[in-house]
């Protein structure tokens, strides 16, 4: 029988350090959020596993939602991508936060935020667990962010390789990969 984390190499964030960058965020978030009911709206499909841990966290009244955007090809340098699966809810008068499993070049997060910003919500900010060191387009903010980490491809806790190894429970390089 395959191992679940046959594949994969060097570990980046173990479970330990997951759950307490988790908790840390939660708590920052609940701080800032104190009176308000949080909207979070997941990015399918990475951001689900921390969103599942983010929303239990949390202190504070909060409903989630969840998008699937799929880029045009390869993402293009104007970040033009599509939508697979839309909003179940309306953003109108809600505070949002976009959550992100990753965040690397920033250009599906640019695209979610102008178009989320037509939908009225009364405010709208971002949270990736993990975001690359690199450069990202002037327009996306990201407020909060479990770890920085080096511009290498991660897997797990919800981050695939051609959907493998989202399941595992801890964020690894892939063996032989950049
Ligand atoms: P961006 O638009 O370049 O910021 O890409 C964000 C999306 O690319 C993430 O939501 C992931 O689906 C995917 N992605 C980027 N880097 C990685 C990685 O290292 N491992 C797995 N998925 C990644
Ligand atoms: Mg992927």
């Amino acid at each position: 029988m395959a191992a679940v984390g046959e594949g994969v190499g060097l570990t980046l964030l173990d479970e330990t350090v997951i759950r307490s960058e988790v908790a840390r965020l939660a708590a920052q978030i609940s701080a800032d959020y104190a009176d308000k009911t949080l909207h979070l709206v997941g990015v399918l499909k990475g951001a689900a596993v921390f969103l599942a841990d983010l929303l239990r966290a949390l202190t504070i009244p909060a409903t989630m939602d969840f998008i699937s955007i799929v880029p045009y090809g390869q993402v293009t340098a104007s970040g033009v991508v599509r939508i697979r699966k839309d909003l179940d809810e309306p953003l109108e008068g809600k505070d949002v936060l976009v959550v992100e499993g990753i965040c690397a070049s920033g250009l599906s997060l640019s695209y979610l935020l102008r178009n989320f910003q037509t939908r009225g919500p009364a405010s709208i900010k971002t949270c990736a667990f993990l975001a690359k060191r690199r450069e990202r387009p002037a327009d996306v903010t990201l407020d909060y962010v479990g770890r920085e980490i080096p511009d290498v491809f991660v897997v797990g806790y919800g981050l695939d390789a051609q959907e493998q190894y989202r399941n595992l429970p801890y964020i690894a390089r892939l063996a032989g990969g950049r």
